[in-house]
């Protein structure tokens, strides 16, 4: 009979524990870690809008960075994070977040958290991957004037120069001229001609900027771009155009 008690207790409290993990997940919004063994790890990172203020965000942690490794959604989202790594073990927090998770090769991990405050949340690697470990870092930017999710493909190139520092790709005012719309466009330069942005335009632009500066812009800084990577920089372009 005593037994019978203790056994009938015990149900009771596993269930009250139950029952407070369960609210507290739905007061706060936030997922608790979990490893999701019927979902095969990804190879390529990407943001997908799932609906108003939805958000599935796949990471995926490789040395030294995430992908993607910088996201842009608007306040009040709530965001769905699978994690995976190409390589090593890696680790996943999102600073001021209870986002904290493992990357563990051959698994998904898996959270669910809500971005009520705007600002930049920092997305950092907390598990030794290697000499570049302190390096490895990501940025969710939550903003109301986010542009939409920048698609994975466009990015490596653009990231890679710093382009999208001061160039927006969406239209959206800049240090630079955005990127949209710019292929193909006339452009008025600052000693009053104006010129069309086709191939040679960008790609003078890109190594000589001072060459021909769009009027009401300053001249960027020159950088240094290979060809290759010239190329894929005007392609992106015409892309965005
Ligand atoms: Cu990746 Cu440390």
């Amino acid at each position: 009979m005593l037994e019978k008690r203790i056994l009938i207790a015990a149900t009771i409290f596993a269930l009250a524990v139950a029952g407070t993990i369960a609210m507290t997940v739905r007061m706060f919004g936030i997922g608790v870690p979990t490893c999701l063994t019927d979902v095969r790890p990804f190879k390529d990172g990407k943001v997908i809008e799932q609906g108003p203020k939805r958000y599935e965000i796949h990471y995926v942690a490789r040395m030294w960075r995430f992908d993607p490794p910088d996201i842009d959604i608007p306040p009040g989202s709530t965001a769905d994070i699978y994690l995976s790594t190409a390589d090593v073990t890696h680790g996943l927090q999102i600073v001021g977040t209870n986002v904290n998770l493992m990357a563990v090769p051959g698994a998904v991990n898996f959270a669910r958290v809500k971005f009520d405050k705007q600002g930049d949340y920092l997305v950092v690697c907390n598990e030794y991957c290697g000499a570049q470990h302190h390096n490895m870092a990501g940025r969710i930017h939550v903003a109301p004037t986010a542009p939409q999710v920048v698609k994975q493909e466009e990015q490596p190139v653009l990231e890679k120069y710093g382009c999208t520092a001061c160039h927006s790709i969406d239209g959206s005012p800049s240090p630079g001229p955005t990127f949209k719309g710019l292929y193909g466009s006339k452009r008025t330069l600052a000693n009053g001609m104006i010129v069309t942005a086709d191939e040679a335009y960008l790609a003078e632009s890109i190594t000589k900027p001072d060459a021909k500066v769009v009027k009401g812009f300053d001249a960027m800084p020159s950088i240094d771009v290979p060809p290759a990577d010239l190329h894929a920089i005007v392609e992106m372009l015409e892309k965005l155009k």
